[in-house]
């Protein structure tokens, strides 16, 4: 019987082939393509079940799906050469990879224009480092999401917006762009996310880690380009709606009253119709604007009918949503430890949040790397 991970280490030698054709013959010759064919098909098998395959270097060893190769010890050596060569040590390829993309990606990284890998923009590849080195850092522009001009650009276009002004959803986009190439070939969420020092600012920064929150997980599972921003996107904008609910009970310190309780509960109604009266936003932001309270199994808020189910990019921001607002000092409680958010977040899977988002939400916390 073969193994799933048979299935993905028998590319290799396919996938070597095609590295050294393209390093001795030029990109269209037969050669390249036969072996570019076979590889073709070998991740048709793998991506049937799964939404990625990780090729990595580790001292020295190959792994595959972040599993040492066992066997082909040839192959295994061959390739770690080859990755050393251009500099890379990891390459994460996604569900969705066609031969174009494929051929380019093999053509730029180890073909005559070798060592350009980094001008290339790829949908469905990921090039960087090995998640467990310290040289994943390397990666990361910032040590904090926060030094982001556009982080701050939007967090100032929040604190002033001004019902009667058109939103500049600009600064929306820029920040999502930001994110995205700023953690393309890493994440560590729990190290970048942002600590909140005042109340006042706590729906700023909480809006800010949900989106990277919600980024790191949609990567996990191997969304990319358009979708992935859309997802960003509609996480910046969950809590829109609180902009437009009166500070003193936004940031009250102490017990709110059932009327207050009420008016914050209406910062998902607010923030669909606000979100609605402008142009260009995406439908997915309105969504989620609207479901992001709503549970899996029903209930929640606002009302809703008992049957309506959350759009499956509302249900992530719900659990990215929940773990931030508990990792956070807040008033009537201290912050959570991690492991206390993972005990919550399992025992409301099935109920509240979707148990198989939550499993790979975990995992894309434990593995640090999307
Ligand atoms: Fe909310
Ligand atoms: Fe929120």
């Amino acid at each position: 019987m073969i193994t799933n991970s048979d299935r993905n280490n028998n590319i290799l030698p396919d996938l070597l082939g095609a590295i050294n054709a393209i390093k001795l013959y030029s990109y269209k010759h037969p050669q390249v393509g036969l072996f570019i064919g076979k590889v073709m098909e070998g991740f048709a098998n793998i991506f049937e079940t799964d939404n990625k395959l990780i090729i990595g270097v580790f001292n020295d060893s190959l792994l595959v799906n972040q599993k040492p190769v066992v066997g082909m010890v040839k192959v295994s050596e061959s390739m770690v050469r080859l990755l050393n060569e251009v500099s890379v040590d990891q390459i994460v390829f996604l569900k969705g990879l066609n031969e174009e993309e494929f051929s380019v990606f093999l053509n730029q990284t180890f073909g005559t224009s070798t060592g350009k890998f980094g001008l290339s923009e790829y949908a469905h590849i990921l090039l960087g480092k090995i998640s467990t080195d310290e040289k994943t850092d390397d990666e990361i522009k910032v040590d904090s999401i926060m030094e982001l001009d556009s982080t701050n650009d939007f967090i100032r276009m929040l604190q002033n917006l001004d019902l009667q002004k058109p939103f500049n959803f600009n600064m929306v986009s820029d920040l999502s762009i930001d994110l995205v190439e700023t953690f393309k070939y890493s994440v560590s969420p729990l190290k970048y996310l942002a600590e909140v020092k005042s109340e006042d600012e706590y729906t700023y920064i909480h809006t800010i880690n949900v989106a990277l929150l919600s980024m790191s997980l949609a990567k996990h599972i191997g969304i990319v380009g358009s979708e992935l921003m859309d997802i960003i996107y509609a996480a910046l904008m969950h809590d829109v709606g609180k902009m437009l609910v009166p500070k003193e009970i936004l940031n009250k310190t102490g017990p709110l009253t059932p009327d207050e309780f009420e008016t914050i509960k209406s910062h998902t109604l607010n923030g669909v119709m606000y979100l609605s009266n402008q142009k260009g936003i995406p439908r997915i932001a309105i969504l989620a604007a609207l479901e992001h309270h709503i549970k899996y199994n029903g209930g929640g808020y606002p009302n809703i009918a008992q049957s309506w189910k959350p759009h499956f990019v509302s249900q992530m921001i719900s659990i990215a949503d929940i773990y931030d607002a508990l990792r956070s000092n807040r008033p009537y409680r201290t912050r959570l430890e991690h492991d206390e958010i993972i005990g919550i977040l399992r025992h409301d899977a099935g109920i509240g949040l979707n148990p198989k988002l939550v499993e790979v939400f975990i995992d894309m916390l434990n593995n640090q790397f999307s």
